[in-house]
């Protein structure tokens, strides 16, 4: 009967912004129950989970010592993290700040109106929107609406508000550059020089997308979860957020909340740079907590290979270090569809295709 009554609360939920405003809500429905374990929590003043900062103005305009040492700090980072920030990255303050009013401006439009957003769920939609992640896979539904649009090779926007696409077409370009950089700065700290990535995973015409997340308050935020762990399927994701924190990446054992520099990128590698590297360096696991307090916003811009380009060990790499490669070639097509599939709940999509 219980049972009963909370599908039925919960199944023409069209968002999660809808179901938080309700003025009757001081639970967490069953559908959305996840539990957060707050044993498995990091100390952040602990040493040990001192997030890396990369400072990306010593790597584009830095002496040529300068950008080394950067490069030589990257190994590490990459190989132990997985996640930095960066700052100094010439992306202006005002146009981030421009970025995350035009989500919010986004998700504050009517239901009715948000829903023409709504498409199929290939992942080459120009743009989608919704609620949780896929509501025909979920298991448990997550406190979150989100939208997504295809940014790069060809420039897709939202409609509405008025706004967004000026200010999306300004910003991805722009993310864009800083994306590239820093897989140049660690192409090179793989010893394969700045544009071995670039080039072999096609990124003239890289997928890029701008994903945007809404974590309205929830009445008990250690009983919901605003995305469970996962690492992204491309290459580098880049992420920034209102002033609220809510994302945790996994260190050591640990879930870190990332709290950093205002106006810093977040930085994570994604599911494309281990498989290159042979697991080298390290896909971050993460996932958005949600808070009681204020609503979260944040935005997500993955960079991964052109959607044609078959993915795998880095011959090189692997000839070098005299090890097989551990990840069986694909396309990356068909890796982004595998993801999606939900054959991989809370799991890494490489670990279906270990050699
Ligand atoms: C994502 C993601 C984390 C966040 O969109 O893939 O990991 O903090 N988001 O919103
Ligand atoms: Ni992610």
């Amino acid at each position: 009967m219980a049972a009963v009554a909370q599908a039925q609360e919960t199944s023409n939920v069209t968002s999660i912004k809808s179901l938080a405003e309700s003025p009757a809500l001081n639970s967490v429905p069953s559908a959305y129950a996840f539990n957060i374990n707050p044993n498995d929590e990091a100390d952040p003043n602990d040493p040990e989970f001192a997030i890396p900062i990369v400072d990306m103005s010593l790597l584009t305009s830095g002496s040529p010592d300068e950008r080394a040492k950067i490069v030589g700090d990257l190994v590490k980072i990459c190989e132990e993290w997985g996640f930095f920030i960066a700052i100094n990255h010439g992306v202006p303050e005002n146009l981030m700040k421009a970025m995350i009013d035009a989500c919010h401006g986004f998700f504050r439009l009517p239901d009715e109106e948000k829903r023409e957003f709504k498409s199929g769920n290939d992942v080459l939609e120009m743009f989608k929107y919704g609620t949780s992640y896929n509501l025909a896979l979920d298991k448990v539904l997550l406190w979150r609406d989100f939208f997504k649009v295809r940014t790069h090779p060809e420039f897709y926007s939202l409609y509405k508000p008025a706004s967004f696409s000026e200010i999306s077409l300004e910003f991805s370009k722009r993310s864009r550059e800083v994306a590239l950089e820093i897989t140049r700065a660690i192409s090179e700290s793989l010893g394969l020089g700045p544009d071995y990535i670039y080039n072999t995973m096609n990124m003239d015409r890289g997928l890029q997308m701008l994903a945007g997340n809404y974590y309205p308050p929830c009445p008990q935020p250690e009983h919901a979860i605003g995305i469970p762990h996962h690492t992204d399927h491309g290459l580098v994701t880049l992420l920034i957020q209102n002033e609220m924190n809510g994302l945790q990446v996994e260190h050591n054992g640990k879930w870190l909340t990332v709290n950093g520099p205002k106006n810093g990128f977040f930085v994570n590698l994604a599911d494309q740079m281990q498989i290159l590297t042979n697991g080298k360096y390290k896909s971050v696991m993460h996932r958005a907590t949600v808070n009681n307090k204020a609503t979260r916003i944040s935005i997500a811009i993955p960079h991964g290979p052109s959607v044609d380009t078959i993915i795998a060990p880095a011959p090189e790499l692997c000839e070098r270090e005299g090890q097989a490669p551990k990840y069986l070639a694909m396309n990356y097509k068909e890796y982004i569809q595998l993801q999606q599939s939900g054959k991989n709940y809370m799991k890494s999509t490489f670990d279906h295709i270990r050699a």
